[in-house]
């Protein structure tokens, strides 16, 4: 039986992306395999390891707990590569973890960055309790995650330095036309579906 597809169109990063699939197709994999983004990592599949994590509106959520078609009910997603500024330099989370080492094989790392920029937006100025909790959710295989919750902290103090230019990619624009981007109009189709 020839499964049903459906047409979403999806703002990633400020560019509208238009996708064929499955109604089972998940956020995660629609990102990387219709869209190419291969920025967001996929490690449990099953919402354990936040190395999916993207931001939603604004909000993490663990792209692999999504429907590709529930996202595209919302305005505005946020994958890793769209942290750092139009310019390429980076989003105070990506050279916080630069300078602090919170990352070593990498993999955990753009689930870590969305969710640390996104933490840092509405706590500006973390105690390190608190960013040791605000990543706890999180898994890193590798660094012990004390470099990670001094990365949450960085973070902060280099948002403060910097200004809300610092804050580029982590929310929606307040009228998403302003936003401009070009139009991409019918990304890759659908390959490799999920069995
Ligand atoms: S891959 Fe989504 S939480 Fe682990
Ligand atoms: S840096 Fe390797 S899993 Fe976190």
């Amino acid at each position: 039986m020839t499964e049903q597809l459906h047409d979403v169109r999806l703002r990633v990063n400020g560019i509208q992306y238009s996708a064929r699939v499955p109604a089972r197709r998940l956020l995660s994999d629609c990102l990387r395999h219709d869209l190419g983004l291969t920025g967001t990592h996929v490690g449990c599949e099953h919402g354990v390891c936040g190395a999916c994590t993207v931001l939603v509106d604004g909000q993490p959520m663990r792209s692999c707990l999504m429907l590709a078609v529930s996202a595209a009910q919302h305005d505005d997603i946020t994958t890793v590569e769209g942290l750092a500024a139009a310019d390429g330099t980076p989003h105070p989370v990506q050279q916080a973890f630069s300078e602090c080492h919170a990352l070593q094989c990498g993999f955990c790392t753009p689930g870590f960055l969305t969710l640390v920029a996104a933490y840092v937006r509405d706590n500006p100025d973390p105690a390190e309790e608190d960013a040791r909790e605000a990543v706890a959710g999180n898994l890193c295989r590798c660094t012990g995650y004390q470099n990670i919750v001094a990365a949450v902290q960085r973070t902060a103090e280099l948002t403060r330095e910097q200004g809300p230019a610092a804050k580029s990619g982590t929310a929606p624009p307040a009228d998403p036309a302003e936003a401009g981007g070009p139009h991409r109009p019918q990304a890759p189709q659908t390959r490799g579906d999920r069995p």
